[in-house]
């Protein structure tokens, strides 16, 4: 059964059975404690805890899952995978644990699913849960049901959320493939295929999970599951492993087309096949998310993803680039569930031929120093290259270790890899405790979900109103709540409703003042640690601020309007920029600050043309003229993408989105806050393009007065100069640009006089030879600025000067503080066996420098010109 059958089965089953179909999220949900969506569930968090309240009661998803704790194990074992299809069913305080198990047991047994014979199936529960033993008691003889810890059947995301213990389907793939006893003796031949999560615990402090029971309970019980598609895959299609499914196979086949290595045929090559497979799958799939390769964060991740494909073309053979071809044949493998990779791959495709030329620029660079470092190694007599080699090729190079330990054994050497894992595992340590400490700051969380549990959400009154009354419902001091909090006190408040606007979105936070009964909080950030929940951070300046009591809150307006302000025009630009560049010119990232703006976007084409940039100005400008209406609504993720709003669609939990138009010019999906016409942004000026990373660019830009300023601050530097250059403002640049070519001659014929005026004192300074028991010896601080060429004409020419006698010339001269030094000796000085090599030493280092040369001339440099008295 193909993939895609598997999928549609699962969908069908569960719509059938009454539950609404849910797309999947983007990998790259708004959930700061995640790096990439590795669940079905993780939409549908604030649902579970209660956040939200589920537009649905039950609810089915395929999501797209990313993993990457393991990259380096991947293809090792055929059990790692960092990219899946996760396939779920969920409950929302609908049905528990009979309806889970139910559902579950008639799609992976029943005809119309999956048709798995009963007699290859096995459970596992958590170790007390009774009712779930009895549960499947119905289906399996007890002998195929077993308990087992908190490690294996209790889930939880890893991080402070929802939880609860779960219950898993396994299949016997038979005895060929491992020992009896089922999946508590062999997890290789008993294979993990659907984990039923019975999601009713708020988990707080993590693992072990025995220890540490659940710090509360969920409002509701709720049922989250996750089938492993392509494990289903693998068992139907009666293959080895994921990496000879349907959907996988095809890029294997691509890689050996490219290679003429056959998979199966060496054990070290299907490591490379399956790195290959793999990687190029996720690489795509979150490309096609949104990210971009980078130094950090997914960025990094994605990078590594795609520098390991590269380096595993290398090692099966491939010199050409090859990420390009991999990242079609997962298009084609994966569009029919994804279509969004078919629309998008011009601006995927692009991403990844900056990545992979920049990664061969790398190679080439490294392997440079490699040769070095080779070099070295070699010349002192050993044989192994250090460590530190290893690790800073690694470090700095972005070389895997297996690269260096190939290069090297081309070589003929050898690689402390001992030492190479001792660096990287500081590395990691430095790292890890770098993560700890990040944690750290973001308090976990308990004390926000403490005041929303108690109060319920906060009400944004922020769209209409700048300032309004409320109620202090929440007071946290360095993470613990209070009753009250004095002067001087650095506090976060929670309000039943509050105007001020929560940074997100690249929209910077409000501030302003909260004030109530004899008691003042300057408001100097906002943040939404929780969703629905708004805390604005600040400090108590007068009196004492209380639980209850009743508060004005008051935005900042100015900033509030300057900050809006460049929203509206970073709308505006990205719809300029797209207009003018194509749908591949997508957002990559945004800053709204007050009156200037910040606009990331992909662009696979490179620099954006100067005459571009005007021309997107002037329709940006002529657009704030037409005065068109801000307008903004909520609706449907379906009908905003039916309408054209851009968006990377899925990046918000839930259904309903909010979308901001201006005019017909540009509609986007946007939380933030605008001007209401655009006429109210008065003027937009972009300064600069740059820039910022393989395929990503940057433009910044004024609006409003702060463009007004800018360009006035312009013009005042355009008279000054016009005036100072007699000319029309705009006859200055070829005015300008002529007196600069005319300085430039004129300094180079100062250096023709001032070079001829230094080399005619040659005769000056053979005059002023002294006689050293029969060598002259002429040693001499020239004049600053004479460079070396010129040194070292002097220095000739004097040496001609002193004829057939023995004679030394040592000449001396900084140049932009730099000191340069040239030896010359004559025919009979060198006969007599001063060589001018072996003289530089036994100066050199009066002046902190070194240098040497042949037996008639050497020359060299210093560092300390205030020692040339002592060297001469
Ligand atoms: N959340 C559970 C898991 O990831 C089941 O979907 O295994």
């Amino acid at each position: 059964m193909q993939t895609h059958e598997i999928i549609r089965r699962f969908t069908d089953h569960f719509t059938s059975a009454g539950h609404t179909r849910v797309p999947s999220a983007s990998l790259i949900l708004d959930d700061p404690t995640l790096l990439f969506v590795n669940a079905g569930m993780v939409q549908f968090k604030p649902y579970f805890l209660g956040d939200a309240p589920a537009p649905y009661p039950r609810a089915t998803s395929i999501q797209k899952c990313v993993r990457t704790g393991d990259i380096d194990e991947v293809g090792r074992t055929t059990r790692h995978n960092t990219f899946f299809q996760m396939a779920g069913n969920f409950s929302f305080g609908d049905y528990f644990k009979a309806g889970a198990i139910e559902h579950a047991w008639e799609l992976v047994t029943g005809s119309s699913g999956y048709g798995i014979d009963p007699e290859r199936l096995w459970a596992t529960v958590y170790r007390n849960d009774d009712e779930a033993f009895d549960l499947w008691r119905r289906h399996l003889p007890e002998s195929r049901i077993q308990r087992r810890g908190g490690k294996d059947n209790y889930w939880d995301m890893g991080v402070p959320g929802p939880g609860g213990p779960c219950s898993e389907i396994y299949f016997d793939r038979g005895p060929a493939h491992g020992r009896d006893g089922g999946p508590e003796a062999d997890e290789d031949r008993y294979l993990e295929i659907w984990n039923l999560v019975f999601m009713q615990d708020v988990r707080g402090e993590l693992s072990p999970k025995d220890e540490h029971p659940p710090i509360g309970t969920l409002p509701k019980k709720n049922i989250d599951t996750g089938m492993g598609v392509e494990r289903v895959a693998t068992l139907l299609q009666d293959v080895e492993n994921v990496y000879e499914t349907d959907l996988v196979r095809p890029v294997i086949a691509r890689a050996e087309e490219f290679s003429g290595r056959r998979y199966g045929a060496s054990v070290q090559d299907d490591v490379r096949f399956r790195v290959i497979a793999d990687h190029a799958r996720s690489g795509v799939m979150i490309i096609g998310d949104g990210v971009t390769p980078s130094n950090e964060g997914r960025g990094y991740v994605l990078r590594r993803l795609l520098r390991r494909i590269v380096r595993s073309a290398r090692l099966l053979g491939v010199q050409e680039p090859v990420l390009n071809s991999f990242a079609e044949v997962v298009r084609d493998a994966m569009a029919p569930s994804y279509p969004e990779l078919r629309n998008d791959f011009e601006r995927i495709a692009a991403v990844i031929r900056n990545e992979e030329e920049a990664f061969l620029q790398t190679l080439t660079a490294g392997s440079r120093i490699f040769d070095t470092a080779a070099a070295t190694v070699r010349e002192s007599g050993r044989t192994q290259l250090p460590g530190d080699q290893a690790f800073k090729l690694h470090d700095t190079f972005g070389f895997p270790i297996d690269l260096t330990l190939e290069m090297a054994s081309e070589a003929g050497l050898t690689v402390d890899e001992q030492g190479f894992r001792t660096l990287m595992a500081e590395q990691r340590d430095r790292a890890k405790a770098d993560a700890k400490a990040h944690k750290a700051g973001h308090s976990d969380g308990t004390a926000y979900r403490a005041v929303l549990d108690a109060a319920g959400g906060t009400e944004f009154l922020g769209y209409t109103d700048l300032a309004g009354e409320s109620r202090v419902v929440g007071l946290i001091v360095d993470g613990v709540g209070v009753p009250a909090a004095g002067a001087g006190t650095a506090v976060e408040v929670v309000l039943d409703r509050t105007p001020f606007y929560a940074e997100g979105g690249g929209q910077q936070a409000d501030t302003g003042w909260i004030r109530g009964d004899g008691f003042t909080v300057e408001v100097g950030d906002v943040q939404s640690p929780v969703t629905g929940l708004v805390v604005h951070r600040g400090t108590v300046t007068d009196g004492e601020i209380t639980i209850d009591a009743p508060v004005h809150a008051e935005v900042d307006v100015t900033r509030r309007q300057a900050v809006s302000r460049a929203h509206s025009a970073t709308h505006l630009v990205h719809a300029g920029m797209r207009r003018a560049l194509g749908d591949s010119a997508a957002q990559a990232g945004s800053l709204n600050a007050p009156g200037r703006l910040r606009f990331d976007f992909t662009s696979p084409a490179g620099a954006v043309p100067a005459s571009v940039l005007a021309d997107v100005e002037d329709e940006i400008n002529d657009v704030l003229t037409g005065d068109h209406e801000v307008r903004a609504f909520v609706t449907t993720q379906d009908e905003a993408r039916r309408i054209g709003a851009m968006a990377l669609f899925g990046e918000k939990y839930g259904d309903s989105v909010r979308v901001v138009e201006i005019g017909d010019y540009s509609r986007e999906l946007c939380g933030g806050t605008h001007v209401h016409r655009s006429g109210q942004l008065g003027l937009v000026k972009l300064l600069s393009e740059a820039s910022i990373g393989a395929g990503v660019r940057r433009v910044e830009a004024l609006v409003g007065l702060d463009a007004f300023r800018f360009l006035a601050k312009e013009h005042v530097l355009v008279s000054q100069l016009a005036e100072q250059f007699k000319a029309k403002p705009e006859e200055l640049p070829e005015r300008i640009g002529g007196v600069v070519e005319r300085l430039r001659i004129a300094e180079r014929e100062l250096e023709k006089v001032r070079a001829g005026a230094v080399l005619s004192s040659a005769g000056a300074l053979a005059d002023e030879a002294e006689d050293i028991g029969g060598t002259a010896l002429v040693a001499a601080a020239v004049p600053d600025g004479i460079g070396g060429n010129d040194l070292r004409a002097l220095a000739s020419d004097v040496r001609g000067r002193l004829g057939a006698r023995p004679g030394v010339v040592a000449l001396f001269s900084t140049d932009a503080g730099k000191l340069s030094f040239v030896v010359a000796t004559t025919s009979s000085a060198r006969d007599a066996g001063l060589a001018a090599g072996t003289l530089v030493p036994s100066f050199a280092a009066a002046v902190g420098g070194r240098g040497g040369g042949k037996p008639d001339l050497a020359q060299g440099g210093g560092t300390d010109p205030s020692g040339v008295p002592a060297a001469i």
